[in-house]
């Protein structure tokens, strides 16, 4: 009965403050319940709004491509740059120390490999495994004007449905075939079919042309994807357009790391997303950390 002993009279219930309602930071993501916001929290630095996802999803259809024959060595030690990382569960449970406290994007979609037809795929993960997990969010890629178009869509509607059960956002990752042209117009299209059917963010391709319009049409936040490699400077021009042109952040693999120092190159976006960082004296910033690290 300690707790009865010990009641104060003088209780401060401060009546003349209004009690403040804060707006969450994201783009469309106002009405989602609280367990979604906190995982996109994991995702998105709330500071800047932004984030930098680092991809090494690519060996479930690609296998160990250059710069992923071993994770172990090569992306381990570039956790502490990333704000979230993409990847598979396989991936996941055997080779990411499970003190890594950032958002967890894990890949829920697969099945063919680049020997088949890529928009066959199927759902590839189990929502409790994905629980279980921990994880912040569930990628999906969607073939617009692919073979498995609606296949591919199905897939995300369904983890979509899963997602909201449990407060887990969907990713959606927009594929181009090799047939689509990789305009504004397309991805205006496919951007916001994916957010009209309930994708809470999404992963697409720059474009030179228009970007600003795929980004303002689409409802939810835009998170660039990196692409095949370029040289450094025209990464770090692609992500700094993309971020002003009105995307959330960048999704980046192989321009990271594929790079002669993926650490540094990954820092360099950071300033890049994080803090507006000119290309320029973003590539400046990676030599100088390439020779510091290099050392
Ligand atoms: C592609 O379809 C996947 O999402 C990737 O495996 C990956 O995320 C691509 O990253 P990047 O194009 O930046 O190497």
């Amino acid at each position: 009965m300690a707790d009865l002993d010990q009641i104060r009279e003088a209780k401060q219930y401060h009546a003349d403050v209004p009690v403040q309602t804060r707006p969450f930071f994201l783009k469309g993501a106002n009405a989602l319940d609280w367990g979604m916001q906190n995982r996109f929290s994991r995702i998105f630095d709330p500071t800047t709004g932004r984030t930098v996802m680092l991809a090494i999803d690519h060996g479930y259809f690609m296998g160990p491509t250059t710069g992923l024959e071993r994770i172990d060595l090569n992306i381990v030690p570039l956790l502490p740059y990333c704000d979230a990382l993409m990847l598979t569960r396989g991936v996941l449970r055997s080779t990411i120390p499970s003190t890594f406290g950032r958002g967890v994007v894990l890949r829920a979609s697969g099945g063919p490999s680049i020997l088949k037809e890529l928009s066959n795929e199927q759902i590839a993960v189990d929502i409790e495994d994905a629980i279980r997990l921990n994880v912040a969010a569930l990628a999906v890629q969607i073939f617009i004007g692919g073979e498995y178009e609606t296949q591919s869509v199905h897939n995300m509607t369904r983890l979509v449905d899963l997602g909201n059960r449990y407060g887990i956002p969907i990713f959606a990752v927009t594929a181009v075939g090799k047939q689509m042209t990789r305009d504004a117009q397309y991805f205006r299209l496919a951007c916001r079919i994916c957010a009209e059917l309930g994708a809470q963010f999404i992963k697409t391709y720059y474009v030179a042309d228009g970007f600003d319009t795929v980004a303002a049409s689409c409802p939810v936040p835009l998170v660039m994807a990196g692409g095949k490699k370029l040289p450094e400077l025209d990464a770090l021009t692609m992500a700094y357009n993309a971020v002003d042109q009105g995307a959330a952040g960048v999704d980046m693999g192989r321009n990271i790391f594929q790079a002669d120092a993926p650490a540094a190159m990954l820092q360099a976006v950071r300033a890049v997303v994080h803090q507006k960082m000119p290309p320029k004296q973003a590539l400046e910033l990676y030599e100088t950390l390439k020779r510091e690290q290099g050392r």
